[in-house]
């Protein structure tokens, strides 16, 4: 496994971290808690380091479920990322959000959840409309102080939103977001325009979620329905990946893997790696021989002419993945 220091923080994950949304229930394509406790262990023994989940997901099954998975394991050798704001109770108005009320209480529902005293990063899942930033920024920074959570990271937004976040986390002497979680990659690149250079100046770490494109970077277009996730996930019809040159993109990763005798998802995830900008690319399966792929990846060599060849069709796309 290869390590990375994430951003401008000391702390060091591997290169493909797990994402953990398909880990609970609601969904056919999720895993049960057996099934996922099988894949969380062997991604530790193939040396990944870095867990990502939310509050959100399952409603709170999918920390559990790493937390009792994690459990088994040196806490000191596992980095576990969880998030904040989606709304997990209908009739609670403040289970949602980024007031300083709903961070307390959800964070301390997460770490009870996961079992843990401490989470290595905590997230903001989207920007909250309704709750000034500095308030937001003041909470994250009192979990901090209180070690509640080491950094703080954040999720999709807007490029200008992340720079007055950061702008007031500097003003202010709080604790800065480390960590921009945001949807990048081969099929979807308008995070180049605005995001990523500013990331890049601001030395935050760029953890993309949906690396695979949710499966269309994995498979020829004929089987992207071949699977359950393939025919029922709502989010597929909602992102644009197939418009603009997402057709073409899908053949040249074919003709490359086919070339190179690697799958199509290791060229996807090899493209991604070659992004100076990414750290950790969070990686979405339900499969223990997915998992072994994507580790493989990282050793993938592609030239400055596949990357060429594989950036070439894209056209620019609506806004997906935020609003
Ligand atoms: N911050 C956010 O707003 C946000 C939003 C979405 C997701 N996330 C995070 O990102 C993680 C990943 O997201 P995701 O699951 O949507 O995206 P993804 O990693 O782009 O795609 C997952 C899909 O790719 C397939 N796949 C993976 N490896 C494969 C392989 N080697 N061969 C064939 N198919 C393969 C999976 O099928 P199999 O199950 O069959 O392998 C699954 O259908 C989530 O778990 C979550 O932690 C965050």
């Amino acid at each position: 496994m290869e390590y990375t220091t994430l951003g401008s923080t000391g702390m060091s994950v591997s290169r493909i971290g797990l994402g953990c949304m398909s880990f609970g229930s609601g969904r056919d394509w999720m895993l049960d808690r057996e099934e996922s406790t099988e894949l969380i262990e062997r991604a530790i023994d193939l040396g990944i380091n870095f867990f990502d989940t939310a509050n959100v997901y399952s409603t709170g099954e999918s920390e559990a479920i790493l937390g009792d998975a994690l459990a088994g394991y040196d806490r000191d050798s596992q980095v576990v990322a969880t998030k904040v704001y989606a709304e997990m109770d209908p009739d609670n108005p403040n289970s949602g959000g980024l007031s300083r009320k709903t961070i307390e209480q959800e964070l301390e529902a997460s770490l009870e959840r996961l079992g843990m005293d401490t989470v290595d990063l905590y997230q903001t899942h989207r920007w909250d409309y309704d709750t000034p930033i500095d308030e937001t920024l003041r909470a994250l920074d009192d979990v901090v102080r209180r070690g509640k959570a080491r950094y703080v990271g954040t999720s999709s937004m807007w490029a200008h939103q992340f720079a007055e976040a950061l702008r007031t986390s500097d003003d202010l002497g709080l604790e800065r977001f480390a960590t921009m979680q945001n949807h990048y990659n081969a099929f979807y690149r308008e995070e180049e325009r605005e995001m990523l250079p500013l990331c890049e100046k601001e030395e935050i770490g760029v953890i993309p979620w949906s690396p695979l494109a949710r499966g269309v970077g994995t498979r020829p277009l004929e089987a992207l329905e071949s699977t359950t996730r393939g025919q029922t996930d709502e989010y597929l019809e909602q992102i644009p990946y197939l418009q603009g040159g997402g057709e073409e993109i899908n053949e040249r990763i074919q003709e490359l893997a086919a070339e190179k005798g690697v799958t199509m998802a290791q060229i996807s995830l090899a493209w991604l790696l070659h992004k100076e900008w990414v750290d950790a690319p969070i990686v979405g399966t339900t499969s223990v021989e997915h998992l072994e792929e994507a580790v493989e990846a990282i050793e993938l060599e592609l030239s400055a002419s596949d990357m060429a060849y594989l950036e070439e069709p894209y056209e620019p796309l609506r806004i997906a993945g935020h609003e």
